[in-house]
């Protein structure tokens, strides 16, 4: 066990059973394997998993205009990959046989009509993250499909909506392993009236891959559910480092999506210029340069970027190295490659407009709340909690109304970092305490991630347009499946 840990937890928690667990877990991840509850980790270089392919493509959701609506059909079953040589081939859970799942791209005031089909094992829901929808078409977890089952979901994108969001399960207590097994795809909506279009796009999907000695996608051990889940591989389009072309002076816009369980990821391009154009919820106001960008589990950004190969600097798309808190398992020490680019051909630069949209700032709010996470390492049964609470399905933490602003101030009294996320909404984030002090957000942007490490503090406004319940929890989904989730009854 670590140090910083044993003084964090103190002498009393000594005597408690769950004390005794993490210590076996980490027995077991070092290598020595005494109570046999998780086997280590194999190597990544050991599984021999091929590396350094070209970018693959998203596959595409067909959807068939009809009856005022886009048509299309998804379905969850298990899949099976051969990954690794000379072993069996890996059982995903996949939808529509896609490891991610189809993308979807729907254009701003168009209809989306779905018919699911769940071919799991298990009950699951389809969840449409970031996306303005109606609460009963959003997959809570109070809207279960079982297993064997189907249901439609139908849902317009209203007008301002044009983002970069993305779709999971979010059944109770199980999104977690749902997601991890590989079900996740991506959702872009676009407005018809886009500054960036004349841009080539690449879309960029980061998800985490843990593979057990035979290849088959391991389980979660007890460092797993503590800190969120992290593997030997964070996949790009559900390739191990492929590599993506980019001209010299090329300018691409990039879409980039952090579908791991758990990491935060300090995302940089060390050889290129790189500007920050939009986030969760759509275009920023204006493009903002950026030498390196946080995306935590759940966030999106878009990107533009241009190829300019810096001598002495790595070439690719990596991590940098990030501490977030974690109980049990090793920091992000290194840099972390994610992708490589190759250089292409020389080729004049596009134009990055220099206001891409106006953004309203949201007005005074008439609700405050307090949303406060922590932690509770002495019960085993309830270890991340919301305002000291663990997430009941019965149970409504708080009730707002449509079109009221509100002000909710997320307090992270805890010891690791832990992305807050709000259903049916995006926010803007007003201010955040960094524990000296409150500071201004600098720019105006629409989001629904966002990062609150140990001792600081978020101040963020949103109003919500349609009734229901709306989820809100923590986006590392072991703490969200653990309880650290609530409801918001938005009444009409
Ligand atoms: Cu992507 Cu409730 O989450
Ligand atoms: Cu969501
Ligand atoms: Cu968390």
């Amino acid at each position: 066990m670590q140090r910083r840990q044993l003084m964090q937890w103190g002498g009393a928690l000594a005597l408690s059973p769950w004390f005794f667990r993490p210590a076996s877990a980490e027995s077991a991840h070092a290598g020595h394997g005494a109570t046999g509850e998780a086997a280590p980790m194999p190597d990544a270089a050991a599984l021999g998993l091929a590396s350094g392919l070209p970018l693959p493509d998203l596959k595409r959701l067909p959807l068939e205009r009809k009856d005022g609506a886009l048509q299309g059909c998804l379905t969850a079953a298990s899949l099976n990959l051969p990954l690794l040589p000379g072993k069996p081939a890996t059982e995903f859970w996949a939808y529509n046989d896609s490891v991610p799942g189809p993308a979807i791209e729907l254009i701003e005031g168009e209809t989306l009509s779905l018919r699911f089909d769940n071919r799991l094992p298990q009950l699951t829901t389809v969840h449409w993250h970031g996306l303005p929808i109606p609460a009963d078409q959003d997959g809570n977890p109070h809207d279960p499909v079982l297993s064997g089952q189907g249901r439609d979901y139908r849902f317009s994108l209203p007008p301002g909506s044009a983002g970069t969001y993305w779709y999971h399960p979010h059944p109770h207590g199980h999104t977690a392993e749902q997601v991890y097994r590989g079900l996740a795809g991506v959702f872009v909506v676009r407005s018809r009236n886009d500054p960036l279009a004349h841009l080539p796009e690449r879309w960029l999907v980061l998800s985490d891959l843990k593979l057990d000695d035979g290849g088959a996608i391991a389980a979660n051990s007890e460092a797993d559910k503590m800190d969120g889940r992290e593997g030997q591989f964070v996949l790009v389009n559900g390739a191990w480092r492929p590599k993506l072309a980019l001209g010299r002076g090329e300018r691409q816009r990039w879409r980039v999506w952090n579908a791991t369980s758990a990491r935060v990821l300090k995302l940089a391009l060390p050889a290129h210029e790189v500007w920050l154009v939009g986030t969760d919820g759509g275009l920023i106001e204006k493009p903002r340069r950026v030498e390196y960008l946080l995306l935590p589990p759940g966030a999106r950004v878009e990107l533009a970027v241009t190829g300019r190969f810096d001598a002495g600097k790595p070439a690719g798309l990596i991590a940098l190295p990030y501490a977030r808190g974690k109980m049990m398992g090793p920091e992000q020490g290194k840099a972390l490659p994610l992708l490589d680019v190759e250089a292409g051909p020389t080729e004049t630069t596009a134009a990055l407009p220099s206001r891409l949209r106006t953004i309203a700032p949201l007005p005074k709010p008439t609700v405050r709340r307090l949303v406060a996470f922590s932690e509770d390492m002495s019960n085993p049964a309830a270890m991340f909690l919301i305002n000291g609470k663990a997430f009941d399905m019965d149970r409504m933490d708080f009730s707002g109304k449509v079109g009221e602003v509100e002000e909710w101030e997320i307090d992270n009294r805890a010891d690791m970092d832990h992305p807050f996320h709000l259903h049916g909404t995006q926010f803007q984030v007003t201010e955040r305490h960094d524990g000296k002090g409150w500071r201004r957000e600098s720019y105006l942007a629409w989001r629904d991630v966002v990062n609150v490490p140990p001792g600081q503090k978020v101040r963020l406004r949103f109003r919500q347009d349609m009734p229901g319940p709306r989820m809100f929890h923590c986006h590392i989904l072991e703490h969200e499946d653990a309880g650290m989730m609530g409801t918001l009854d938005v009444r009409a």
